[in-house]
């Protein structure tokens, strides 16, 4: 592990329950067959591949929300795999964080906007009173959310406000890495190029990791330093974004870049 990494994955090994047999006895159906990748302190790994190649339960395991049949992941020189099942140090928990592709599925949506990311701050830090109205203030100036909109329902804010309302929630427990699953995937192209600026943006800032998931490869050359192509629970292509674009080495990959119409240049 070279001591930039803050997270390593190696041969990880994933299923799940498909059912059982009228015998009750369980059926399983394997979709990780063996992943290895790495994520430098401070970069964005993109994972990407089709619909069901197993993208969010590679992710699912890194937030130790599914247990893992084989392999180690190691956090910060710790190896996560160690830990048993359902015992996940709240340190753990506050350094990894996730945004969603829908913010209005994964918001209160009786909750103001304000009050999302107080929750998140008073639990995870404990401020109360001005203390907590000051930080909670301070993450809707880091997210570019103007400080007024706390006072809206997630119905009465855009869906690129929502997603800056969600990302302000990560944010909330000061994060060391974020896993975007199809975080920018339901906006527009003006708004998924704001968010997509906002999280380079906070990554310069703040020295943050992300895993990217994304099927969308124009999105992921703008903003990932390496890129793992996924196919089947598999990687077809790994390596440095620059490589996997120019020199790919599965017919997977080549076929998926064909069918990217245009690849927009780095947004702003
Ligand atoms: N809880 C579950 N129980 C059983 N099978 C599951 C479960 N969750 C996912 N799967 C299966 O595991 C495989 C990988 O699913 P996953 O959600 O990781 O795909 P994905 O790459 O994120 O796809 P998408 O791009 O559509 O989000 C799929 O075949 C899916 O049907
Ligand atoms: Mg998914």
């Amino acid at each position: 592990m070279s001591t930039s990494d803050i997270l390593r994955v190696e041969d990880l090994r994933i299923r799940y329950e498909k059912g059982r047999s009228i015998w009750g006895i369980p059926r399983y159906g394997d979709v990780v067959h063996g992943v290895s990748f790495s994520v430098k302190q401070g970069e964005t790994f993109g994972l990407v591949g089709e619909s069901g190649s197993g993208k969010s339960t590679i992710g699912k395991a890194i937030l130790r929300q599914i247990p893992v049949i084989g392999g180690t992941i190691t956090f910060d020189g710790q190896r996560i795999t160690d830990w048993p099942d359902g015992q996940t140090p709240l340190s753990y928990r506050r350094a990894v964080q996730v945004v969603f592709q829908s913010p209005r599925l994964s918001l209160n949506a009786r909750m103001l906007a304000r009050d999302t990311v107080a929750e998140a701050v008073a639990f995870h830090l404990g401020y109360k009173g001005s203390q907590l109205d000051g930080h909670v203030a301070q993450l809707f100036d880091d997210v570019g959310l103007p400080r007024h909109f706390g006072e809206r329902y997630p119905d009465e804010l855009s869906g690129g406000q929502q997603q800056r309302v969600a990302i302000a929630r990560a944010l909330a427990c000061d994060p060391k890495l974020v896993i975007c699953d199809e975080a920018v995937s339901a906006l527009d192209v003006s708004t998924q190029a704001q968010v997509i600026a906002l999280l380079r943006r906070l990554q310069q800032e703040r020295g943050l990791s992300y895993v990217f998931i994304s099927h969308d490869l124009g999105v992921v050359r703008n903003l990932c330093h390496s890129v793992g192509v996924l196919q089947h629970g598999r990687f077809t292509d790994l390596g440095s974004t620059q490589s996997v674009f120019e020199r790919p080495k599965s017919q997977y990959t080549r076929d998926l870049l064909s069918a990217i119409p245009r690849v927009p240049g780095k947004a702003a």
